[in-house]
């Protein structure tokens, strides 16, 4: 038996449900894991919010969930390049939220050695969307980056891959977190009105990354970089869209790649989630209600 998140509905995260389920015996191609950490996104809450159902229909009930860690624990016969007592990442859309899951084996990477379930379940989506962000703003040692929200999963990541390639961060967030973000090693401002006056005196950026979103932050954007090609943003929404800032998207063609590399930087310590709470997988509500808030420090992580 396994325990296990699903929605019957789309709706706010009340609808969500824990149920012990038996495990199906395993298809062609498929490959088991005892998941050891589960990953929350934002991404969470607004696909079950229903945001994403008109590009991304999923057949209810349906599972949360799109990261986590774990060992394996039963292969079928078919698949190579996995043995019962591997750990591994796996990345998918939805069924991340369960003790135990089945998953086609192309959505299993390997664990870096000495990297904790925790830290490898959060690295592919605000890791790997920061490295893909920070790709596609190619910008040079000894240049400024801003990034709105600088304390938070992709903010932190952004900034501490930014560092380890020679740039100078500032980093926005409110002002609980501005001795977290300097503590990261980038220049922490507030949000809000300001900030372009603020950014503009300690000497302007060249390129902004953006993990929020919205009117003002895209308004600051295009203010302080004109050179759109230096802006981008996983938070995409009508206002940075109408303002022409490339989204940094699902870069699904590259993703394992990107996930090899920012497993390797994490087991060179160069990346490192604080984890804000760690909560029982059967409290997946309560931890998509904090996510959901939008001030979240770092990650939050189900422990099945
Ligand atoms: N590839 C993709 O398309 C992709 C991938 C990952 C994430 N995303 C999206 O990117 C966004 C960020 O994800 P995340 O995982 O980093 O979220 P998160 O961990 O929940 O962090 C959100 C951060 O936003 C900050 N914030 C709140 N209000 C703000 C404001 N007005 N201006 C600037 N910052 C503000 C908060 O900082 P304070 O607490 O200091 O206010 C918090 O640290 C989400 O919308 C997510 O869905 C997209």
């Amino acid at each position: 038996m396994s325990t296990t998140i699903y929605f019957d509905e789309y709706g706010d995260p009340s609808v969500l449900e824990a149920r012990d389920e038996e495990m199906a015996p395993l298809n062609a191609g498929e490959v088991r894991v005892a998941h050891r950490a589960i990953s929350v996104n934002p991404a969470d809450w607004k696909i079950l919010a229903g945001y994403a159902r008109d590009f991304l229909p999923l057949p209810l009930p349906a599972v949360p969930g799109n990261e986590s860690a774990g060992v394996v624990t039963a292969v079928a016969p078919d698949v190579t390049g996995f043995a019962v007592g591997d750990e591994v990442i796996r990345v998918g859309v939805g069924g991340s939220y369960r003790a135990e899951a089945t998953f086609p084996a192309p959505e299993l990477l390997p664990k870096p050695a000495n990297v904790d379930f925790e830290q490898a379940a959060a690295l592919p989506v605000a890791a790997g969307s920061a490295y893909a962000g920070l790709e596609l703003l190619d910008l040079a040692p000894g240049q400024t980056l801003l990034v709105h929200g600088g304390a938070g999963g992709v903010g932190i990541a952004a900034t501490q891959i930014a560092l380890h390639r020679g740039l100078r961060v500032i980093g926005t967030a409110s002002p609980r977190n501005h001795e977290f973000v300097r503590g990261l090693g980038a220049t922490p401002v507030a949000y809000g009105p300001g900030l372009v006056d603020e950014v503009t005196a300690l000497g302007g950026v060249d390129g902004v990354f953006d993990t929020h979103g919205g009117a003002d932050c895209v308004a600051a954007t295009t203010a302080l970089v004109p050179d759109l090609k230096k802006t981008t943003t996983v938070a995409e929404d009508q206002h940075s869209a109408a303002a022409g800032i490339t989204p940094v998207g699902a870069p699904m063609d590259s993703l394992a790649r990107i996930v090899v590399a920012v497993g390797e930087l994490a087991s060179q310590g160069v990346l490192r989630f604080p984890v804000q709470e760690r909560i029982p997988l059967a409290e997946a509500a309560r931890a998509l209600g904090i996510s959901r808030a939008g001030h979240v420090r770092g990650k939050l992580i189900l422990v099945p």
